[in-house]
């Protein structure tokens, strides 16, 4: 199973559920400068220890064990990935790997506008920024910090680089932003940015999560079709969280509904946090070291054959898993603060939004 010359065949390897490994998303950090209320609402957190953290040869390196065993989607992630420092060199690693078709990031915006320009000399393809509010007064209630201003400029900034396929992620929380709506759609016409709105989930680290704040895909359509009229799903083939639609005069809009809605039967995405755990869904309670093995300096076949067994045992089904409990009236948040103190693994922010 050693280094296959390129164009020859990709194995399919395929899950439990015949799922295919496809996407890899890359926590290059935990840290993170802002406090959103949907993931880090607590006062203190428990960091991954820094001796631990996989340098960008080592996450390159492990990247191209898992392209060489079919995947070709990979976004780099964080907690805040613009916080680890000399981000465009690990693009350009990675852009040195042909198997990558996309290569995408995923940020909150506030150090965007600074080095957008460098990522996109570096390669990058495209880029999603969370933006959850339009109100400098409401982002800083939402996220604890001031710097919507920083965000705005940073998505300009990608805006005037040239990037295609700017996505806009909102998470719509009942009573937070659930009038923003319009706003935010309007917004994104003005930036050429698709926007989704992204039902607030139950995971590691939402330890605010409540039914009662879920503003749920039915709502979100709801609030959009009084203002809009009719609203059309588009029908397409597509392994993307994403259910897309469109609006009469043309704009389309995305909502993942992992909440209500779950999409684990088509989920082809692994996670490896910022100091090389494999964890094979958003709710995993455990995550494969591959850590260990790199740095014991096990052969490129020793691993591969560990995430191949890996990949091959997935079972995980975790939002829907979260959803069957509904009928017994236990829906909660999934993991107390305690637990989380324990293992930050377990966070979201620690295994990439
Ligand atoms: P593209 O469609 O390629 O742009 O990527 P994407 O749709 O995966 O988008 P992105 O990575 O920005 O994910 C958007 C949001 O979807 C995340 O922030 C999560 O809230 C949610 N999400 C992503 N992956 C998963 C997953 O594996 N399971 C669940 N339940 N939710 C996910
Ligand atoms: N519910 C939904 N999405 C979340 N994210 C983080 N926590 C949650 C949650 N509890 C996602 C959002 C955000 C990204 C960084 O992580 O999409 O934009
Ligand atoms: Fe917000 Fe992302 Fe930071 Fe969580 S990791 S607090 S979602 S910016």
């Amino acid at each position: 199973m050693s280094a296959l010359p390129l164009g020859s065949e990709l194995p399919v390897v395929t899950d439990t559920f015949g799922r295919p490994l496809k996407s890899l998303r890359l926590s290059v950090t935990d840290r993170c400068n802002l406090r959103c209320k949907y993931c880090m609402p607590e006062e203190e957190y428990t960091w991954l220890p820094r001796e631990t953290l996989l340098s960008f040869e080592e996450m390159s390196a492990l990247t191209g064990f898992f392209t060489e065993l079919g995947v070709d989607k990979v976004r780099l992630t964080g907690g805040e990935p613009l916080l680890r420092r000399n981000l465009p060199t690990l693009i350009r690693l990675l852009r040195q790997n042909p198997r990558i078709k996309d290569l995408a990031l995923t940020t909150n915006g506030v150090l965007l506008a600074e080095q957008a320009q460098a990522f996109y000399d570096a390669g990058l393809h495209r880029v999603t920024v969370s933006l959850d509010t339009l109100r400098p007064d409401r982002f800083q209630a939402l996220t604890r910090r001031d710097t919507f201003r920083q965000v705005i400029e940073g998505i300009e900034a990608v805006l005037r680089i040239g990037f295609k396929g700017l996505k806009l992620d909102t998470v719509a929380m009942r009573g937070y932003n659930d009038d923003e709506l319009v706003d935010l759609i309007e917004y994104g016409k003005r930036v050429h940015a698709e926007v989704r709105f992204i039902e607030y989930m139950d995971v590691g680290g939402a330890t605010d999560w409540s039914m009662d704040k879920v503003f749920s895909r039915d709502a979100i359509l709801h609030t959009l079709s009084q203002r809009y009229g009719r609203i059309e799903p588009i029908i397409e083939e597509s392994s993307a969280p994403a259910q897309r639609f469109l609006l009469p005069d043309g704009t389309t809009f995305g909502i993942i509904a992992s909440t209500t809605t779950p999409f684990c039967a088509t989920c082809d995405r692994s996670r490896l946090t910022a100091d090389g755990l494999w964890y094979l869904c958003l709710y995993a309670k455990d995550g494969i070291d591959l850590r260990q093995p790199l740095r014991a300096g096990a052969s490129q076949d020793e691993i591969k054959s560990r995430i191949l067994a890996g990949w091959r045992a997935r079972k995980d089904r975790g939002a829907e898993e979260r959803k069957e409990l509904e009928q017994f009236g236990v829906r909660e948040k999934l993991i107390e603060v305690t637990k989380l103190r324990e293992d930050p693994h377990l966070e979201m922010h620690a295994r990439g939004g």
